[in-house]
């Protein structure tokens, strides 16, 4: 293991804190011919983030999962203080799964003494989650391209669960002509339909069975459209309906939009992804499901 590491439950883990540890482990896994997969988390790790780990394993020579809770994504009155932090927890998950390296930076590393550049957000950015936390995808932009260019990733893996986000990363590396695919893998749920979060972290036991209820309105969604109905306004007002009857009653959004442009539809009448937003309790969730009318 790396001096000065981490303690994890596998010597062949390795974490790195700095760039110039993080490119020596990256030239030294080129050299030897293997491709880079970058899985960017923000730790408290849960199935969905090792469900895009094994992705990068199973595509990629060498596997980085990077751990960094960015505060440049979190608004002023968001939960960037209390967002978990479980260091030990997910270097022992990585270290079970076989992952090689892992990056987990300091603020000052990302963010040293003078650090005045941000990614301007694209188009696709500007609605949902873009206009209910102002800020938030200048962050990710930032830190994401940062990422790509501190691992030079051939491939990096994100989770469906954030559709938007996916989007805003694609748009990014398509605008700016970044090497690197993307990879977008399907959204991880319990068995009984909530989409694995970290924030799911701080739900008491009724909110998480109330939280149930943001599957359940996905689900309505899907079930409308089976049946035929086209209209995306009588859509989104059953959807709500369900959130509502659960007590989940502020909600930020409940959207049917188009899959690329995020532009709000009114006739369901091609692929469509629904998308909500809503506070269970003091948590905010998002969850989403591809409408294929
Ligand atoms: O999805 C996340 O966890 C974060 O937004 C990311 C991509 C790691 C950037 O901080």
């Amino acid at each position: 293991m790396n001096p000065g590491a981490a303690p994890s439950s596998s010597d062949s883990l390795r974490v790195v804190t700095t760039v110039p540890d993080l490119r020596a482990a990256v030239d030294a896994a080129r050299a030897a011919g293997k491709s880079i997969g970058l899985v960017p988390t923000m730790g408290a790790l849960h199935e969905g983030h090792l469900s895009l780990a094994r992705a990068a394993q199973s595509e990629c020579g060498l596997t980085i999962v990077t751990i960094f809770v960015n505060p440049t994504q979190f608004g002023p009155h968001e939960d960037f203080n209390k967002y978990p932090r479980t260091r030990d927890a997910d270097l022992a998950l990585l270290a079970l799964l076989g992952v090689d390296l892992v990056f987990a930076p300091s603020p000052d590393v990302m963010y040293p003494a003078g650090f005045s550049t941000f990614v301007d957000e694209p188009a696709v950015a500007k609605r949902w989650e873009g206009q209910c936390r102002p800020g938030h995808f200048r962050g990710v932009t930032t830190v994401v391209l940062k990422l790509f260019n501190q691992t030079r990733a051939d491939v990096a893996f994100f989770g469906h669960k954030d559709y938007q986000q996916s989007c805003v990363v694609r748009r990014m590396v398509a605008d700016l002509d970044v090497p690197i695919a993307i990879r977008v893998c399907p959204t991880v749920r319990e068995a009984d339909g909530l989409a694995m979060s970290s924030r799911n972290r701080y739900l008491d036991t009724a909110e998480r069975q109330q939280a149930l209820a943001i599957s359940r309105s996905l689900q309505r969604g899907a079930e409308c459209v089976r049946q035929g109905q086209r209209r995306a306004d009588i859509v989104i007002a059953d959807m709500r309906a369900v959130l509502t009857a659960a007590g989940i009653t502020r909600i930020d959004y409940v959207a049917l939009v188009e899959p690329q442009t995020l532009e709000p539809r009114d006739t369901l009448d091609g692929p469509t992804i629904a998308l909500i937003a809503a506070y269970v309790g003091t948590t905010r969730l998002i969850d989403n499901h591809v409408l294929r009318p």
